[in-house]
């Protein structure tokens, strides 16, 4: 375990954004992470944790311990039936590659989360969902290392809270553990979930002739949503970003019906409970924001919920402009938006 000082992040957030880690500690194993973690008790250093860093705001430099999760381990274990397997992947495995993984070893069910950039440790926290599937409908349980006392502990899905980009990692335990792997429960029979509307439009496309038009196996329905999200998302490596910059907005059903009744092309989806989730791109898209530039970055051109940093940006430019935008979507439609990626650090003096 080796432990550096004044650490540059640059380079480790897909947003490019300037950052430097008071202590910095890349672990590839469980004990060297347990070793970090026990430096930091003794030393009371405040301890944050960075996977692929596709989802983080460094809204300034990063005091304390910086963990970032390099174990790798991938194993698989039959349940019952034979019918269901359950996978368990190291917190820093990167989670489309496991995606392919258990693909390519015929258990199904995370096609639809292919190409979601990122590490498997990460994926519980926002609950991470795409194309009609949310990882909780497949998690059975994860194991993490309390910070602040370096105990093991497993927390099962009821205990997660896992909601629409929500668990409990984002709310009441917070910045207390580490997880540092994921178990996950897959099927040896494709049963292939092609009900998001985009994922159907793009496996009907397939060429006239096509036989296997009506019979979608789960490395089709894989390469429909890369090739969905290839089309519709700017490659971080190209384009800083950090994919959809603002939650979709859930609201009350009377709500939604008064604003249909103002904007009737408003898409809604409704939810189980009564409420209806509408797309923020299309709320920041029609008060006109798409493209507009912000200091040092901007809205993409193309995505209207993707901010992209421009060049030199720092946390607090880009945040201006995030705050910009909910400003004036509040004015015009009464909808506060929730920015989606997790601040880090504490704002920069500019
Ligand atoms: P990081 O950005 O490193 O960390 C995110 C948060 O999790 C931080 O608060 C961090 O402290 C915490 N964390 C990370 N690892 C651990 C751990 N092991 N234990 C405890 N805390 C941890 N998300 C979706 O849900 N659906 C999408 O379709 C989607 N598309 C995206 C497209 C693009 C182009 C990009 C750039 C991002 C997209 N995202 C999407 C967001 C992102 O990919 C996910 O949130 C992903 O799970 C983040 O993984 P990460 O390893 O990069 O996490
Ligand atoms: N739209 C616009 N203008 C735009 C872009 C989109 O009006 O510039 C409208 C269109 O009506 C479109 C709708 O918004 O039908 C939804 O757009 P899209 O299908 O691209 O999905 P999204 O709601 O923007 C969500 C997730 C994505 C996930 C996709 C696919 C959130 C916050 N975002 O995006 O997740 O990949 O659906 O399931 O829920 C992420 O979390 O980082 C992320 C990329």
């Amino acid at each position: 375990m080796k432990i550096r000082a004044n650490v540059n992040l640059q380079s480790l957030n897909t947003l490019a954004l300037p950052g430097r880690a008071e202590y910095f500690c890349r672990v590839d194993n469980n004990q060297s992470l347990a070793e970090a973690l026990a430096y930091a008790r003794a030393n009371n250093l405040p301890v944050s944790v960075l996977g692929g860093g596709s989802n983080v705001v460094f809204r300034g430099n990063i005091s304390g311990l910086m963990v970032h999760l390099a174990t790798r381990g991938i194993e698989c274990a039959q349940e019952g039936d034979g019918l269901c397997v359950h996978w368990t992947a190291a917190a820093g495995e990167n989670w489309h590659r496991f995606v392919q993984h258990t693909l390519a070893e015929k258990s199904y069910g995370l096609e639809n989360l292919s190409l979601i950039p990122g590490l498997v440790g990460a994926a519980p926290i926002q609950n991470i969902g795409a194309y009609g599937l949310e990882l909780s409908e497949r998690f059975v349980s994860l194991q993490a290392l309390e910070i602040s006392s370096g105990k093991i502990a497993h927390f099962n899905k009821a205990e997660c809270r896992f909601g629409y980009r929500d668990s409990i990692f984002k709310q009441g335990a917070a910045g207390q553990f580490v997880i540092t792997s994921v178990t996950l429960a897959l099927n040896t029979e494709p049963n292939v979930d092609i009900s998001y509307p985009a994922l159907a439009a793009a496996l009907s496309a397939r060429p006239q002739g096509d036989d296997r038009k009506d019979e979608f196996s789960p490395a089709d329905v894989s390469a429909a949503v890369c090739a969905i999200r290839r089309q519709k998302l700017p490659d971080p490596a190209v384009q800083a970003n950090a994919g959809s910059f603002f939650k979709n907005p859930v609201l009350g059903k009377q709500y939604w019906q008064k604003l249909q009744a103002e904007y009737p092309q408003l898409p809604g989806y409704p939810q189980a409970d009564g409420s209806v989730k509408v797309p923020a791109a299309w709320l920041i898209d029609r008060a006109g924001w798409k493209g507009a530039v912000g200091q040092n970055c901007a809205v993409h051109s193309e995505h209207a919920l993707v901010l992209v940093n421009s060049g030199a940006c720092s946390g607090g430019q880009l945040l201006q402009l995030a705050e910009d935008i909910i400003v004036d979507i509040q004015r015009r439609f009464g909808i506060l938006l929730v920015i989606e990626p997790q601040l880090l650090g504490l704002p920069a003096q500019e």
